[in-house]
């Protein structure tokens, strides 16, 4: 048995099914994302999984232990939301030993965890400042002190840095990974950002409409995406129609099915290339091209397609707007969605 299992678990509210028989079953010590754009049911499934929220029926079991009728404060886990919601007359100290001090730990116990928690999470020398005194980025570090310093068998998180900065965000990312690594945690991280997704997680479970859509590693997600919604979510697909892609590169695919083709999958080229079996292939025309970071995308206007080709950044670079151009693709980089 998986150490969480959601067994065609239902969920409505007045009536609107919210979570379609959702299964899905997270490892031991995985760090778990569940993706999705908003009101995919993924703040309820995750509110179903602490226990503040009732299922209408299915099973959820955590550690081999059927969760029905437990409370959340004996689920031993702990819980993390985009509000950081510390005590604010308490200093950090305070905040992060608060768990263990209502446990009646010894002091010298409580100081040593509480002392290891400062310091995975860059928080030494903020003990005895109050929250009022700390950033957003370091309130949260403090909330994520707070939930960990407790060892939670699973450490469960509502878009916890959606109102962070993207600087910080990613070294929050950073810490969190490394507390969850070192700890040897479960993690279950709720997040709308694919980007995100994509740097944190072991696994990634991406939902759609309260259906679990597609699950996997994120390489196995964004290389092999089992939809064309899956597709138009993680990275940024091309997405044809494969009556329009048939009528651009003479390929065949059936009628009134989806195409989709990574960016950097496409090949723009000055000259004609030269493996002509393996690849589909347009003459073509570039109409921009941005740089992005290391990345140069080029958008390609064959007519009725509009292509985004991707190619790594070089001093070299020589190919410019208007420029005639051969676009070519490997066949076994087309995705077919019938
Ligand atoms: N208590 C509630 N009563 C009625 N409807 C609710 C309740 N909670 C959530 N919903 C509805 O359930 C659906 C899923 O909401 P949920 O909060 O799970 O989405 P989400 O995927 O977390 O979205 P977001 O990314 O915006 O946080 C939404 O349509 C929402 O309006
Ligand atoms: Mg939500």
């Amino acid at each position: 048995m998986s150490y969480i299992e959601v067994k065609n678990v239902f969920k409505s509210f007045d009536g609107r099914p919210v979570l379609k028989n959702i299964n899905m079953c997270i490892e031991k010590g995985e760090f778990a994302t569940l993706l999705g754009s908003s009101g995919c049911g993924k703040t309820t499934l995750l509110r179903c999984l602490i226990g503040l929220e009732k299922i209408d029926s299915g099973e959820i079991y955590i550690d081999k232990k059927n969760m029905a009728g437990v409370p959340p404060g004996n689920r031993g886990i702990g819980m993390i939301f985009q509000q950081y919601c510390l005590f604010p007359t308490m200093t950090v100290y305070n905040n992060i030993s608060f768990g263990l001090r209502m446990q009646k730990l010894p002091k010298e116990q409580t100081d040593k965890k509480v002392k290891h928690v400062l310091e995975m999470l860059g928080l030494k020398g903020h003990e005895n400042k109050y929250p009022y005194q700390l950033s957003g980025g370091e309130q949260q570090r403090v909330s994520i002190g707070r939930s960990v310093v407790m060892e939670p068998k699973v450490l469960f998180l509502d878009e916890p840095f959606s109102a962070i900065d993207a600087k910080m965000r990613k070294e929050l990312q950073i810490y969190l990974k490394e507390i969850h690594t070192e700890l040897n945690m479960t993690s279950v991280f709720v997040t709308h950002d694919q980007e995100e997704a994509m740097r944190m997680s072991d696994r990634i479970y991406l939902f759609h409409d309260g259906i679990l859509e597609q699950s996997g590693s994120p390489k196995d997600i964004y290389a092999y995406p089992k939809t064309a919604y899956v597709a138009g979510f993680i990275g940024s697909y091309n997405i044809f129609d494969s009556e329009d892609f048939n009528s651009i590169f003479k390929s065949g695919f059936a009628q009134n099915g989806k195409i989709a083709v990574r960016p950097e999958a496409f090949r723009v080229s000055g000259e004609y290339p030269s493996n002509i079996d393996e690849n589909f292939i347009v003459k073509s025309r570039i109409s921009s091209v941005m740089l992005q970071g290391n990345i140069v995308r080029y958008s390609i206007n064959t007519g009725s397609l509009k292509i985004s080709a991707d190619r790594i950044f070089s001093l070299n670079e020589d190919l410019k707007v208007g420029e005639e151009v051969f676009l070519s693709v490997k066949k076994k980089d087309v995705i077919f969605f019938g």
